[in-house]
């Protein structure tokens, strides 16, 4: 369905440089009184508007970009954008060395101030999906498939703040290196989290009182060397702690925070 739609913006905008022309024509036939209402009409129908500062220097090459017959060919921003070192090794924007499409997330012509690089899960869902229904079994789809395997065929998204396309995606390929919860919490961070930002307003952290800390939190590695004994547990003045009672030395403000004791510095 959107297929189909899409498709069709893209002939249109194949038809518009004859549309143009034809105004052009009519404009140098007519008295000049509608002559100004006509030229912005026709500016307005073949540049939809400015290229953003990055790609200001394209202005007057349209076809750097577009093809007349495809509309957008991501082949030809490829081109320029090949080997793009920092892009393809950051977790999070590798996945650039194999997707086939560009201008859902790199919308042009908002004008010079708008820089086109906004992230948009639900695109890089439908792309996915379009990949897998298209069927073909190469390296390109495999490497776009592994994005997508969390809940295809599990139904309805897991909360209301992300929507059931977004929801497919597998978070954790793009964003393993984001997790604060060291795996605690899995692999699926669709479970509980939204794509716009990493925070959860309505979350309210338990009380300091709470015995819990352990089942949420991980203990950094040296508690579990000679160091806990030697450090930890004399900073804290609690020598017979056990590690998994993270509440006798700590509070919910801040690790180094210890309870008793106030802020302890390094060094
Ligand atoms: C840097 C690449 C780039 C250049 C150069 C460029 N465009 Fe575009 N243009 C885009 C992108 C990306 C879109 C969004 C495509 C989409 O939504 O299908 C777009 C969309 C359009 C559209 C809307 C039609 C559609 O497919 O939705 C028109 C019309 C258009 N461009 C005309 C022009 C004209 C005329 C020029 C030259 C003055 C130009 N473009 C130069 C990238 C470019
Ligand atoms: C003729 C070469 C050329 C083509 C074609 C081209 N670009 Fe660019 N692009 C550039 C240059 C040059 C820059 C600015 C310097 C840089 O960041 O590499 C740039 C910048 C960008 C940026 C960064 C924008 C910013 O504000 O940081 C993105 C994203 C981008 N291009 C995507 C695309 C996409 C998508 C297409 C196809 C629709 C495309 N480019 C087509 C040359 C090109
Ligand atoms: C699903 C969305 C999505 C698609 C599809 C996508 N990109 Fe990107 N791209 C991004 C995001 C998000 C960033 C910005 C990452 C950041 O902020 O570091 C980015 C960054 C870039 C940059 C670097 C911009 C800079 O800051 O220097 C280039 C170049 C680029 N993309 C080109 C492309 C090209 C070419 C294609 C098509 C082959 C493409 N992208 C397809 C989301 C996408
Ligand atoms: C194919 C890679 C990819 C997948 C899969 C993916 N993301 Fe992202 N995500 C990105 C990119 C790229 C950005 C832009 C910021 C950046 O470059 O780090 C981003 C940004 C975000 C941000 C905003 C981060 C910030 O600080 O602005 C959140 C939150 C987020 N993603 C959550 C999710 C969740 C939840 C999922 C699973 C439903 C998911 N993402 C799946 C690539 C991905
Ligand atoms: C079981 C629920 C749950 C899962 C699953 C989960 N998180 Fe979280 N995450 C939380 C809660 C709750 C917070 C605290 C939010 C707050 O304070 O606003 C949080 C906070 C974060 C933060 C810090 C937000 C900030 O800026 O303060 C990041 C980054 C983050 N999570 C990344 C991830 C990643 C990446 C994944 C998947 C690999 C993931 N989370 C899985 C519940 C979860
Ligand atoms: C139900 C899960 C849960 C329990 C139980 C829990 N926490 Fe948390 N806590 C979180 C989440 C989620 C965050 C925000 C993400 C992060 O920084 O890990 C957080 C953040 C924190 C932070 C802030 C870390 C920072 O650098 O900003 C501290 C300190 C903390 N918790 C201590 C504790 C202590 C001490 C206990 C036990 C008294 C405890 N937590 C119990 C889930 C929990
Ligand atoms: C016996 C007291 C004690 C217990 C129990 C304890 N800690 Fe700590 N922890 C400390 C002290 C003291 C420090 C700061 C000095 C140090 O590195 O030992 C610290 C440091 C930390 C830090 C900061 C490390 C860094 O490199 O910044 C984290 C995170 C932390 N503890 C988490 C936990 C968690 C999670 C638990 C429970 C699973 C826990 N601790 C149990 C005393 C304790």
């Amino acid at each position: 369905m959107t297929v189909t739609s899409k498709k069709k913006k893209s002939r249109t905008w194949f038809l518009l440089p004859t549309v143009a022309v034809g105004v052009i024509g009519l404009w140098a036939l007519t008295p000049s009184q509608s002559s100004f209402k006509q030229a912005s009409t026709w500016q307005r129908m073949t540049q939809p508007g400015t290229l953003s500062s990055a790609h200001a220097s394209l202005e007057s090459n349209c076809a750097s970009c577009h093809t007349s017959v495809k509309g957008i060919d991501s082949s030809k921003c490829i081109v320029c954008h090949a080997n793009n070192e920092s892009l393809l090794q950051r977790q999070p924007t590798s996945f650039h060395a194999n997707i086939g499409s560009c201008k859902e997330c790199h919308i042009e012509h908002q004008g010079r101030a708008h820089r086109p690089t906004a992230m948009d899960h639900a695109a890089l869902a439908y792309i996915g999906l379009q990949q897998l229904s298209d069927g073909e079994v190469d390296s390109e789809n495999a490497a776009l498939r592994s994005l997508l395997l969390n809940r295809l065929g599990r139904g309805a998204a897991p909360h209301s703040q992300i929507s059931p396309t977004e929801a497919i995606l597998n978070c954790s390929t793009c964003h393993a290196n984001d997790d604060r919860h060291f795996t605690l919490f899995g692999e699926d961070c669709a479970q509980c989290h939204m794509t716009i930002k990493w925070t959860i307003p309505e979350f309210r952290h338990p009380s300091s009182q709470s015995r819990d800390c352990a089942q949420c939190h991980q203990a950094p590695p040296s508690h579990y060397m000679m160091h806990f004994k030697m450090i930890s547990q004399k900073v804290a003045d609690r020598p017979h702690a056990q590690v998994e009672q993270c509440n006798e030395c700590h509070q919910t403000t801040s690790w180094p925070d210890i309870r008793g004791v106030g802020w302890y510095k390094h060094h």
